[in-house]
C-alpha cells in the first residue's frame, strides 16, 4: 500500500514540472514566407508577442543599406540585422513603451524612414527596424531564426 501511494503521489509533481502543452507550442513558431509578396508583411505572435516578417523590395533594401550606420542612436548595420537581405524579422514592440508600432499594413503609417511609426509618443523606424526619431532608445529586436527552407523560418 506504501509503494502505491508514493507512486501517485508522484505523478501530479513530475506534471507539474513539464511546460503546459500551449507553452511548447509557442516557443517556437514556423512561418511561411511564400504567402507574403514583395513589399508586404506578416503579424506572427511568438512567446506573447508580435513578430513582424516584412518581405522588403530593392528599393528598401538598398535604403537600409546605404544609411551612415555612425549617425544611428543605435548603431547597427542592415546586414548584421538580416539574415537575407529581402527578408527582415524583428520583434514588433516599440522600444520606447512596448506599443506595437504601425507600418504593418500598406494603409498603415510608416514613418519618416519608410518602415514603422510608433505613435503614442513619435518614433519612427526605418526599413531595417533601427529607431530613427522619437524617443524610443533602441532598435526594434531582432529575434533568434533560421530559414528552415527558402520559404519556412523558424522564429525561436
Ligand atoms: S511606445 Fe513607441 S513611441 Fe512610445
Amino acid at each position: 500500500m506504501g509503494a502505491v501511494g508514493a507512486g501517485v503521489a508522484i505523478v501530479p509533481m513530475v506534471d507539474s514540472l513539464n511546460p503546459a502543452a500551449d507553452t511548447l507550442a509557442l516557443a517556437s513558431v514556423e512561418v511561411d514566407l511564400s504567402s507574403i509578396p514583395v513589399g508586404e508583411s506578416k503579424t506572427v505572435m511568438w512567446r506573447g508577442k508580435p513578430v513582424f516578417v516584412r518581405h522588403r523590395t530593392p528599393e528598401q533594401i538598398k535604403s537600409a543599406e546605404e544609411v551612415d550606420v555612425s549617425t544611428l542612436r543605435d548603431p547597427q548595420s542592415d546586414k548584421d540585422r538580416v539574415k537575407r537581405p529581402e527578408w527582415l524579422v524583428t520583434i514588433g514592440v516599440c522600444t520606447h513603451l512596448g506599443c506595437v508600432p504601425l507600418g504593418q499594413k500598406d494603409t498603415d503609417p510608416h514613418g519618416d524612414f519608410g518602415g514603422w511609426f510608433c505613435p503614442c509618443h513619435g518614433s519612427h523606424y526605418d526599413s531595417s527596424g533601427r529607431i530613427r526619431k522619437g524617443p524610443a532608445p533602441l532598435n526594434l529586436a531582432v529575434p533568434s531564426y533560421v530559414f528552415l527552407t527558402d520559404t519556412t523560418i523558424r522564429i525561436g
